[in-house]
């Protein structure tokens, strides 16, 4: 369809050959995992495909266990222990799921680093702002002391914190979440990735500061150009800010799409319901339209389609057979009937 020796030709009248889209940097394919509990292994992913190219950011939206988690922390191989895995995570050229000893130290020092939802819980308490951030400078990369704070104190004010030297010398407990959720953006990027794992980074934090750590993220990983998975609840906020999102339900994408096409053109039932679930100040009625029933957990996944259970579109067919994620209008969906109800799945 879109080789790159086809003759193409562009909006400015130059003819050439046509752009072909960006390699992936991460490359996320058919990816299942399985965790141990209460001694026996069960399912927690069961069909993750996902791509996030060079400078691209890609949200990852999905209801409270539906794995977004566990989809980042297979990406950055650190699922917990005795975690089972399928399928295949590609990084920069690279399989990641098969990395072992020396050559997986190596990968988890470079090139992805991880935002979470607690920066709290990621900081000691009891050591500085300065320490936290100069570490990995220091013994990792061999920086000297002064210089490394020099960059610290630099970074701090390129994430909105005034005062840089001060700061250093402060511990967790002084600054507020937000405050804390910029330190670690700080400690990211003085790692110079190239790839985000941003898992629910402002959930912890109120509603304006959410929106003013969110700016912030999504400013810096632009200019930066750096690659960003985006993981949220919220898919009007990850539609926000990522060039495409990923909606995610019991272990298993359902549809990826451009941001900008997913609010009028959801192609999946779920995706849909998930739009007319969120609460909006220009609603006519102040009633939720929450989906029905419970979000489900791969592993209580029905055996059909996943969704099938909560489907208002659900058809006898649609139990019976599990769907694979295809192509349709630019994107990817796990529907049987997502042509034929192409269109009519808008939630206005
Ligand atoms: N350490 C664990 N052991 C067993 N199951 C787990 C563990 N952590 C999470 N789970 C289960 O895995 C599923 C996916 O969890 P998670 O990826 O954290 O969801 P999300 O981030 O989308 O809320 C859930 O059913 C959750 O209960
Ligand atoms: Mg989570």
């Amino acid at each position: 369809m879109h080789g790159a020796a086809t003759a193409g030709h562009r909006e400015d009248g130059v003819t050439g050959p046509a752009p072909t889209p960006p390699a992936a940097l991460l490359s996320i394919r058919a990816l299942r995992v399985d965790l141990r509990a209460e001694g026996e292994l069960r399912r927690v992913i069961h069909d993750v495909t996902l791509d996030v190219a060079e400078g691209e950011s890609v949200g990852l939206v999905g209801e409270s266990g539906s794995g977004k988690s566990m989809t980042a922390r297979a990406v950055a191989r650190l699922l917990p222990e005795g975690a089972v895995t399928g399928g295949e995570i590609v990084f920069d050229g690279e399989p990641v799921l098969t990395l072992r000893g020396a050559a997986l130290r190596r990968f988890r020092r470079g090139g992805i680093a991880t935002i979470f939802q607690d920066p709290a819980a990621h900081i000691n308490p009891v050591r500085t702002i300065g320490d936290h951030l100069t570490e990995g400078l220091r013994l990792v990369r061999g920086v000297d002391a002064r210089e490394a704070e020099r960059r610290a104190a630099a970074m701090l004010g390129e994430v909105g914190i005034a005062g840089g030297e001060r700061r250093l010398r402060q511990h967790p407990h002084e600054l507020s979440g937000g405050m804390l959720q910029r330190v670690m953006i700080a400690s990211v990027l003085l790692d110079e990735p190239r790839l985000i794992l941003a898992d629910e980074p402002t959930t912890a934090l109120d509603v304006t500061t959410q929106s003013e750590v969110m700016a912030l993220l999504s400013e810096l990983s632009r200019e930066r150009r750096l690659a960003m998975l985006y993981i949220t609840h919220d898919l009007e906020l990850a539609a926000g800010v990522c060039d495409r999102t990923a909606v995610m339900y019991a272990g298993a994408v359902m549809e990826v799409q451009r941001s900008a096409a997913l609010n009028d053109g959801p192609l999946n039932p779920y995706t849909a319901a998930l739009l007319a679930a969120r609460p909006r100040v220009d609603a006519r009625s102040d009633r939720l339209e929450a989906i029905a029933g419970r979000p489900r957990s791969a592993f209580e996944a029905p055996e059909g389609c996943v969704f099938a259970d909560r489907c208002p579109h659900v058809e006898d067919a649609c139990v019976a057979e599990r769907q694979e994620l295809r192509p349709l209008a630019g994107g990817l969906v796990r529907c049987r009937r997502a042509e034929e109800l192409r269109g009519r799945l808008g939630h206005a």
